[in-house]
């Protein structure tokens, strides 16, 4: 039996405050552009908001550099704005989760400034410096964003760690000086009253010691070495002190960012009597459509098996242990509807299918702005375009290193990367989707005019209006919330049938994740008493007979047998 607790319950909405609304006509999305728009959360169902970072920064990375962590960025607004945006979101109910990156800071932090000035300097231990070896980097490390994870500084002629840019250095976990000031910095934030942290890659503060060479998996010459930073040995140690110190003094929502993680580590890091943080997000669903080498999987049916053994094992895997978080999408992830469903033709079917799919499984769900009017990928003309700066690296170095042809790796960039999240929230079909009235910093997705929250708002049958039945439902059937799941038809290729059961009450979901009509049998042993309809994503007679059927593309139910 799961405990029960407020996070568990809730819907958590993802913003990316860039992206989501300009109140200013300066083409970036703001605090008071958010403040705005609170009303339509609530609208929607929304309890909780989790923000990307709104701190100062010099945007190498979009916010996840920050330089410092009590302050806003001048783009975004005041930290009077930021109380305010708080206040306005206490009023109506909904909390606050603030995004913590203290894996690394921007290398125009004052802590890093100072750094680099010397040896000697009593901040040069904050980060993690190497003299070179042999001439060259101090390891074969890779960054995520290409090239290597190694910066040289010529000013002390060492280098110094960064696992994503070169304008994000690596923190110094191993120095208690920087853990003792991250965990005052976030006890300030906690004290103005936020109700929690997203923890960006929480999982990699440790690093070996020693720092070795990763054995050479590829030609590259640079190689990732997650084996020597991911979950590393002192990793628990540090959380569970970060637990100590602060997290244990407050009743708020942690969920750590952790790549790579097995149920077993999540069930370390985010277990229910022992672990330091209350869940973590994991990405073995979202790796599944991962590219190998320039091909990119696409047949979306054959992967609906890896997506079900995967989803069913965390499920099974930390009943009753830990919590998952479920999502589809995020801000460094292609549009869910265009990775998991189907853009064109069955787009809102698809887009409300997947919907179904993340209220309906245990765990908190976690829905990232624009999904909910079923928002998809872009596909700009010229790399230009693009804003990020893990895109620009690929593609550069495809194109100028492995001579990948450029329009080939420009398909790549269409299907993978980051800014098909970061395009403007569709707001209306005026210009520039409503975003803003200015020139929006990444050009809005062309199929605004038809894809917006306000037609989305006017349509009864838009998938803004299925997700806001989705939350209600969340919130009405206790069930859905901590119902044990059950996975049902195994094999079956196309659909995605499971249960959930909670002491007598009893739902079963039944999800078509192809574009075909599928006909579906129950297994003989499935006793179906009395069936109520609670959702579909189809016009259907709610007293059809359910031991055998056929769902429609796409096609969508929950009953309560
Ligand atoms: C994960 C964040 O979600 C991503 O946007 C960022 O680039 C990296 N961590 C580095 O902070």
């Amino acid at each position: 039996m799961t405990n029960r607790a407020w996070w568990k319950e809730c819907v958590v909405y993802q913003i990316y405050p860039r992206s989501f609304y300009d109140s200013n006509g300066d083409g970036i999305g703001d605090l008071r552009g958010i403040l705005q728009k609170l009303d339509y959360l609530k609208e929607l169902g929304i309890d909780v908001v989790w923000l990307c970072p709104v701190y100062k920064s010099p945007n190498d990375d979009n916010g996840y550099d920050i330089s410092n962590y009590q302050d806003i960025m001048d783009e975004f607004g005041t930290l009077a704005d930021w109380e305010k945006l708080l206040a306005e979101m206490h009023k109506r109910e909904m909390k606050l989760v603030m995004d913590l990156v203290v894996n690394h800071t921007s290398d125009e932090h004052p802590w890093f400034q100072e750094a680099r000035k010397s040896k000697d300097n009593p901040y040069r231990d904050f980060y993690i410096w190497r003299p070179a070896k042999a001439g060259h980097e101090p390891n074969n490390w890779r960054s995520f964003f290409g090239g290597s994870a190694w910066g040289y500084d010529e000013q002390t002629s060492e280098y110094y760690l960064h696992l994503f840019s070169k304008k994000q250095p690596d923190l110094n976990w191993e120095n208690p000086q920087v853990r003792e000031e991250i965990y005052t910095m976030m006890d300030w934030w906690l004290q103005k009253g936020i109700d929690g942290f997203r923890m960006d890659v929480i999982n990699m503060l440790s690093k070996t010691p020693g720092l070795p060479d990763v054995p050479a998996v590829t030609n590259d010459r640079y190689q990732f070495a997650g084996q020597y930073f991911v979950n590393g040995p002192r990793l628990m140690e540090f959380l569970l002190e970060m637990k100590a110190k602060v997290l244990s003094r407050y009743d708020i929502l942690t969920v750590g960012e952790t790549p790579f993680v097995t149920t077993q580590d999540a069930i370390m890091i985010a277990g229910e009597e022992t672990g330091a943080l209350k869940m973590v997000f994991q990405f073995e669903h979202m790796d599944l459509s991962a590219e190998t080498g320039a091909e990119i999987r696409t047949d979306k049916s054959s992967r609906l098996l890896d997506l079900k053994s995967v989803m069913s094992r965390w499920q099974k895997d930390l009943e009753g242990r830990a919590w998952n978080s479920i999502y589809l999408g995020n801000h460094d992830q292609p549009r869910s509807v265009s990775q998991f469903g189907d853009d064109g033709r069955y787009r809102v079917e698809s887009a409300k299918l997947l919907a179904t799919f993340i209220h309906m499984l245990q765990g908190t769900p976690y829905v990232y702005q624009g999904d909910e009017i079923g928002m998809t990928n872009v596909a700009f003309e010229s790399i230009d375009d693009y804003r990020d700066v893990a895109t620009r690296n690929m593609y550069r170095e495809a194109v100028e290193n492995k001579g990948v042809d450029p329009l080939e790796a420009l398909k790549v960039v269409h299907a993978k990367s980051r800014d098909n999240a970061r395009t403007p929230m569709q707001w209306d079909p005026s210009k520039q989707a409503g975003f803003t009235t200015g020139t929006p910093w990444i050009k809005v997705n062309p199929n605004y005019e038809e894809i917006n929250v306000a037609e989305a708002r006017a349509n009864p049958e838009s998938v803004f209006h299925y997700y806001k039945k989705l939350i209600r439902l969340r919130k009405e059937n206790p069930v859905i919330v901590y119902g044990s799941y059950d996975l049902l038809l195994a094999s079956h290729e196309e659909i995605y049938a499971f249960t959930r059961t909670l002491e007598e009450d009893r739902l079963f979901v039944i999800l078509n994740f192809s574009a075909n009509t599928s006909v579906f049998h129950l297994p003989e042993d499935f006793a179906v008493k009395s069936t109520e309809l609670l959702i579909s994503n189809y016009n259907i007679n709610p007293d059809e007979n359910i031991q055998e059927f056929s769902l429609h593309p796409y096609e969508a139910r929950v009953y309560r047998l």
